[in-house]
Parts: C-alpha cells; sequence; structure tokens
C-alpha cells in the first residue's frame, strides 16, 4: 500500500521551523534540511520533545478501544458522525480532515471510507495508537504529535477538524480550518458509563463540559447538536475495556482483565454530544 503521508505532504509543516514538508524515500523531509524517519509501520514522528510524554496511550489501551470501538453503539456512532461529514463537506468533496488524539484513527477511517476523495491526517501523542492507525488505509495519515503543541499541518488547510473525546486545543483548530470549515467535536455527557464509573470507583466526567466548551469557541458557530445515547448490556470483559479505553486506562491498565471475567453483565448508558462548529 503506497504511505498516506505522500498524500498530505502539501498540508504537513515542519514542526522545528514551519516550512512544507515532502516524503522522500523513508523520510518527511522540510525543504531546510530537517528529516523524520517514517517508520516500518507507515507512521512518523513529529515530536521534537520526546522526554515529557503524558497521557499517551498505552498498548493495551488502544487494543481496548479497539474491541470496544466494534459494539453497536460506537459503529453508530462512527456512522452519524460519517453522516455529518458528507454533509457538511458536499462543497468540498476532496475534503481534508485532521484528526487531533485520533488514537487509532477509527472515526477519522469511517469518515474516509464514506467520502471518496477525502484524506485525513490523524494524530496522537502515543506511538501505540500510530502504528495501528498508520495500517488502516491508503488516505489517513499516522502522525505523533501533541495537540498541545503547535500542529504540524499548515493554516487554513483543512475542511475538517475531528475531535472525538480528544484534548481539545481549540487555537489551533482555528488556523488549521479554512474559513467556512467545520470542527466536529465529540465529548461524552455527564451520564456515559455512569453505571460502570459508579461500580469501579472511577474518574467522573467533569460538570458542564458542554456549556465550558461552547464558551470557548467564540469564533465558530453551532450548525448541528445532537445527542447520541443508547444502553448496552455489558459482559465484564466489555466492562473492562470501555474502562481502559479512557483517562481511568492509566491508572487500572495493569488490573488483570481475568477479575472482570466473573462480573454479572449489567446495563450501561452510552451517551455522547455531537456538535459541529463552523468557522465565520
Ligand atoms: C479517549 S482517547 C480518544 C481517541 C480517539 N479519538 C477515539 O475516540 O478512538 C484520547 C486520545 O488522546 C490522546 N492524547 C492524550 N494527550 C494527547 C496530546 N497531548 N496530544 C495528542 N494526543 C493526545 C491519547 O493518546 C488518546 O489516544
Ligand atoms: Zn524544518
Amino acid at each position: 500500500m503506497s504511505n498516506p503521508l505522500a498524500l498530505v505532504e502539501d498540508i504537513l509543516r515542519c514542526p522545528v521551523c514551519g516550512v512544507s514538508m515532502r516524503v522522500s524515500n523513508a523520510e518527511l523531509k522540510c525543504v531546510t534540511g530537517h528529516s523524520f524517519d517514517i517508520a516500518r509501520q507507515g507512521y512518523v514522528n513529529l515530536l521534537t520533545n520526546k522526554t515529557f510524554i503524558k497521557n499517551a496511550d498505552t498498548a493495551a489501551m488502544i487494543n481496548a478501544r479497539q474491541h470496544m470501538h466494534a459494539r453497536p453503539f460506537f459503529q453508530d456512532l462512527a456512522r452519524q458522525i460519517s453522516d455529518i461529514c458528507v454533509e457538511v463537506s458536499q462543497s468540498s468533496p476532496a475534503a481534508t480532515v485532521v484528526e487531533p488524539g485520533g488514537g487509532s484513527g477509527f472515526y477519522a477511517n469511517a469518515l474516509i471510507r464514506r467520502v471518496d476523495a477525502a484524506r485525513a491526517v490523524s494524530f496522537d501523542i502515543s506511538v501505540h495508537a500510530a502504528k495501528v492507525c498508520a495500517q488502516q488505509s491508503e488516505r489517513v495519515a499516522a502522525v505523533v504529535a501533541d495537540v498541545w503543541q503547535k500542529w504540524p499541518v499548515t493554516d487554513d488547510s483543512a475542511d475538517v477538524v475531528l475531535s472525538v473525546f480528544s484534548p481539545r486545543n481549540f487555537m489551533e483548530t482555528e488556523r488549521v480550518l479554512k474559513t467556512g470549515a467545520v470542527l466536529i467535536l465529540v465529548t461524552p455527557e455527564e451520564d456515559h458509563f455512569v453505571e460502570i464509573r459508579t461500580k469501579f470507583n472511577a474518574i467522573g466526567i467533569q460538570n458542564h463540559k458542554n456549556e465550558k466548551i461552547a464558551a470557548s469557541l467564540e469564533n465558530f458557530t453551532n450548525i448541528h447538536q445532537l445527542v447520541h445515547k443508547s444502553t448496552e448490556l455489558l459482559d465484564g470483559s466489555e466492562m473492562f475495556n470501555s474502562l481502559i479505553s479512557g483517562p481511568n486506562g492509566h491508572h487500572i491498565a495493569s488490573a488483570d482483565p481475568q477479575m472482570f471475567t466473573n462480573i454479572e453483565p449489567i446495563h450501561v448508558t452510552h451517551c455522547v454530544n455531537i456538535s459541529v462548529w463552523k468557522l465565520v
């Protein structure tokens, strides 16, 4: 398969000096000479400071999330996000998608499959995530980069920024989006997984998170908003996968999954907010 990094090279910017980059043999190189190896798995690591990587998902967390994504709620969620993207990108059929904190690139991939000429850059601080992401599609480039630093993407280049359960940097979102382009934001509602979090005394969800987000998106107009909710009967291993897929994974990923296998199944609420914001 050809490397998707070549497909998006025109929108990548050097993390050191900010100029444009090109794929050359097994490297991504900027015109002033900074170069970054493309790993044999197909991703490129553009972190300039690799000594302090906090909150990067572990291999166990990525694996658990891949199992979780196979469940009906997440398959439906990916379909809904893709439907929205098809609708908003009608005027730009060759849509360019940037997915910060994209993990394995599950949502970018679902979306790319629906929009024939679309291409995506999915970036994450986790090398484990990038390894998996790089294997998914010829049109989703996998990059290791930090949401809190300047993104390795040029100004005014994205038709869609897709932020699903990931850290949110709205300044960078605004910089990389074209005027009139959209941010698709997915965040958990307060009752998302509440039964599991209560049962295992896990980290909760910040109160009024969505009101706070709306207040910080000053230069955007909210053009679409919906709550996607359902209940699923989960067995012990599905509860384990749900728990370690999110921030709780950093605390309990070392727990033995076998401990969860004998737990009685329970009905669990899945509830997320999907909002679409147009840059004005
Ligand atoms: C809850 S996961 C969501 C992943 C993906 N969007 C999904 O829903 O499948 C949050 C992701 O953010 C990534 N992350 C955390 N801090 C980050 C940072 N500073 N820069 C980039 N990614 C980060 C984690 O590695 C993880 O993959
Ligand atoms: Zn450079």
